[in-house]
Formats: C-alpha cells, sequence, structure tokens
C-alpha cells in the first residue's frame, strides 16, 4: 500500500465504505445482478485503514478477503446495503459509495424456485430501489450538516466526464470518481483508469494504475474537504 507507511494522515477518522454489486433475489436460487468485483471498494477500504482511519465496509458479495483491520459487514440486497449504511452513518467522517447498487429488483420474490416444466415466464415485474447516494446527501442538507464528506462513484461509457459532472450535480456529493468502462476495462480488472470530479469545479484525472493508487488520490482528495469537528 502506497502511502501506509508515511503519516497517518486519516487517524482518528472514521470512514464508511461500500464495495462490490448488490444482488436482487427472483427466486431462491437466482438473482438480478452486476459485474462488480469489489476490487476498488476493498482497495479503498485497505487503503484508508493503512492510512491510520477506523474504517467499516458493507461490503456485496465480493468474494476477496476481508481487508485486514476493518469491520466488514456483508450484505447481498440494495435494501439490506440501506440498512447497513444507515446504521453507522452518524459515526462516520466520510461515506465513499463504491458498490454497484442495483437499480430495480423483482417486484416480488417466489418463495419456491421457478420451473421450467411452468414455462418461461412473460416478465419479471421490477421495483426501483432507493438510491441510497441521494439519500445520504439529501439527509445532510436537510439537517443543515456539511459531513460526512460523500464520494460517488459512476461507470459511464460514453462521454465520461459530461456524465459525470450531470451526475455529481443530481447526486449532491462532494466528489465523483468516474470510471471509463467497456472494452475490458475495468470491471474485474485489478487496474483502474478515472477522473475524480470535484463538486467545487475540480477535475483531477488518475491515470491507468493500480485500484489502490486510485484511492489514494480519492483519500487526498477527501482528507482537506473533512470537517475540522470531528462528528
Ligand atoms: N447508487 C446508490 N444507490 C442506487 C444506485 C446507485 O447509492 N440505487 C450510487 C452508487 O453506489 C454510485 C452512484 O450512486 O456511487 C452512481 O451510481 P450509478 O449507477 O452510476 O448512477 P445512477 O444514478 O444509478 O444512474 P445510471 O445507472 O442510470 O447511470
Ligand atoms: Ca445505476
Amino acid at each position: 500500500l502506497r502511502r501506509g507507511s508515511a503519516a497517518p494522515d486519516l487517524g482518528r477518522r472514521h470512514v464508511l465504505v461500500t464495495a462490490g454489486g448488490t444482488r436482487e433475489a427472483v427466486d431462491p436460487v437466482r438473482y438480478l445482478g452486476n459485474r462488480s468485483s469489489g476490487r476498488q471498494g476493498y482497495a479503498l477500504a485497505a487503503t484508508a485503514a493503512a492510512r491510520g482511519a477506523r474504517v467499516t465496509l458493507v461490503a456485496a458479495n465480493s468474494e476477496l478477503p476481508d481487508p485486514a483491520g476493518v469491520e466488514v459487514h456483508h450484505v447481498e440486497s440494495a435494501l439490506e446495503m440501506r440498512d447497513a449504511v444507515w446504521a453507522v452513518l452518524g459515526a462516520v467522517d466520510a461515506v465513499a459509495m463504491a458498490a454497484a447498487v442495483a437499480d430495480f429488483r423483482p417486484s416480488s420474490q417466489t418463495s419456491s424456485k421457478i420451473k421450467k416444466t411452468v414455462g418461461a415466464p412473460e416478465a419479471i415485474p421490477l421495483t426501483a430501489n432507493p438510491d441510497i447516494l441521494a439519500e445520504l446527501t439529501r439527509e445532510r442538507n436537510d439537517a443543515g450538516r456539511t459531513h460526512p464528506v460523500i464520494i460517488g462513484f459512476a461507470a459511464e461509457t460514453d462521454n465520461a466526464v459530461e456524465n459525470g459532472r450531470a451526475k455529481l450535480a443530481s447526486k449532491g456529493c462532494d466528489l465523483l470518481v468516474v470510471n471509463e468502462v467497456g472494452a475490458g476495462r475495468a470491471f474485474g480488472t485489478t487496474d483502474n483508469q478515472a477522473v475524480i470530479l470535484g463538486r467545487d469545479g475540480s477535475e483531477r484525472p488518475v491515470s491507468r494504475g493500480p485500484k489502490e493508487e486510485l484511492a489514494d488520490e480519492v483519500w487526498d482528495l477527501v482528507i482537506p474537504r473533512l470537517s475540522d469537528t470531528q462528528s
């Protein structure tokens, strides 16, 4: 870990990181999911811990081992992730929402396995999941508070910066890490290439490199945005 041996510049801070991809049950054996490996979120958790932070990681369906020195809550679905996030929210200085949260879930789950002898279902009706990130920023604004620092992540296939700016504004987060995905980039690989957009208009390109390096760049940008008062 690149900066771990330096000054513990996240010492006495508590950060919350979400990672992985949620799974939304269709029936007891099937789910709707996505390709997130959890690597970027785990890298954020590990680098923050190496820099002295207390770290809570809410992990959805990643095969990676729990990072050392990190408190890990394993969840499956978006609704479980939301509960786990809200359970620790009051205590944290920063939230990094690196998880790929399913936008929709099947409206109902069958309690028994769907059998093929019944024939293909005509459709699987879907219901929108809560937008955890948008809820976090809304609650912060409603309370008239500016902390915790909130970091969103977006994977975009086209016009990454332009789409990222619009997303940062609509989500109301402080920083948005925009990954360019598609054609073998980002998903399931150990390297990442991104641009980190700030609510203040800043734009930090991060060249292709290990996800730990991108994670350290993120924490570098979070530190000056942390409030002086420990929440
Ligand atoms: N996010 C979330 N809850 C959701 C969906 C997304 O908290 N239900 C968070 C992700 O963890 C990420 C950020 O929002 O930090 C952006 O996710 P993304 O899927 O790119 O944005 P969406 O608003 O869902 O837009 P779309 O998928 O249509 O591009
Ligand atoms: Ca989405």
